[in-house]
């Protein structure tokens, strides 16, 4: 089969991103098919595509612009100048997009991308806590429907939790972090917090984080000497105190970046370690991850059909009064943040 010079084109492109080291070639020429056409609708649509770095690979390399964790997506939401967003994460990362651009539509390839921690709490459980603790603010991870944010004082993800609790805790004895309790657990410990007392928790869980091994990281980390373990701090305390390092992903890429190991653990989401991979080609990753099967329902095939042809469900609108109230809570992360 003859192949066009405009895909051998697109798939030497793709080979510069380091795509190739993951996938076969008759992969590539098919994911290069798909991504040529994406990126020839998303000029002729004025449209861009934010991608967090648990989508698949070929999205973020292939026709993502903006790409990062949800706290560099957040931000970089606020500059985007194109009419359309095609939000290649989670919902509530879509709807944050949208909350910050409401002019703009936005749009999610896969209605069914939810989120564990974003169904454990609603705008009436926040409502009930902040009247068992009148005068304690409400800190609010990102991970959350606008419904809940609009009630909450600030938001927060996995970037700045830590700094903006610190800073709460200046003002503040009592302070209420909401949904991921594991998070809470592991920011308490940092901060010397007790909890229940001074910091209030929720119930929430992150399904791909709590469930690593720290027995496996422990023999992983005997059998292969030099290696650092890297875990997000949604893992359960027992992990974190497994590891080397505990972060966002984005503090996680930057830590990579900066050390030199004989090699890296990343217990986190899987398509972080082939991001990694992809942007530190020298460097060496040992598996220890586990896929979030709602990050997975985006492809690129579904990119593409909600480009050519986007379906009412897809678009993602927040109704205006709770917008307002949200947006407060997510400018108010941006200023404790910086
Ligand atoms: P961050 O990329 O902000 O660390 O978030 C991880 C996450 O679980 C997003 O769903
Ligand atoms: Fe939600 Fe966990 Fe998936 Fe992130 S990895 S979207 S926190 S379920």
């Amino acid at each position: 089969m003859e192949i066009s010079k405009e895909i051998l084109k697109e798939m030497n492109r793709l080979r510069e991103t380091g795509l190739s080291n993951m996938c076969a070639e008759n992969s590539l020429f098919e994911i290069a098919k798909l991504t040529i056409e994406i990126n020839r609708l998303k000029k002729e649509k004025n449209a861009v595509i934010c991608a967090h770095v648990y989508q698949r690979p070929e999205i973020i390399a292939g026709v993502g612009d903006f790409s990062g964790d949800s706290y560099k997506l957040a931000k970089d939401a606020v500059n985007v100048k194109a009419d359309k967003i095609i939000f290649c994460g989670v919902h509530f990362m879509a709807e944050t997009a949208k909350i910050l651009n409401p002019e703009k539509k936005v749009y999610i390839p896969d209605t069914e991308a939810g989120c564990s921690l974003s169904e454990s709490i609603s705008a009436a459980d926040i409502k009930k806590l902040k009247k068992m603790h009148p005068g304690a603010p409400v800190a609010t991870y990102i991970n959350t429907s606008a419904k809940t944010k609009a009630e909450s004082d600030v938001v927060v993800t996995s970037a700045n939790a830590e700094k903006i609790l610190t800073r709460l805790f200046e003002k503040h004895k009592k302070v209420i972090f909401v949904p991921d309790r594991y998070m809470g657990i592991n920011l308490a410990k940092k901060l010397n917090k007790k909890i229940g007392k001074d910091i209030i928790l929720w119930e929430g869980k992150c399904i791909v984080h709590e469930k690593f091994n720290a027995k496996l990281i422990r023999e992983e980390k005997k059998r292969i000497s030099g290696l650092l373990a890297l875990a997000h701090s949604e893992c359960p305390a027992e992990i974190i105190k497994e590891v080397d390092f505990m972060g966002g992903t984005g503090d996680m890429m930057r830590y990579i970046e900066k050390t030199q190991a004989a090699a890296y653990m990343l217990i986190t989401e899987c398509a972080m370690g082939e991001v990694a991979k992809m942007r530190f080609p020298s460097k060496n990753f040992v598996s220890m991850c586990r896929l979030c099967p709602y990050m997975k329902t985006i492809t690129l095939e579904k990119v593409l059909e909600t480009l050519r042809n986007p379906k009412k469900e897809q678009e993602v609108n927040v109704e205006e009064a709770v917008a307002v109230k949200a947006k407060k809570a997510i400018e108010k992360m941006f200023e404790l943040a910086e």
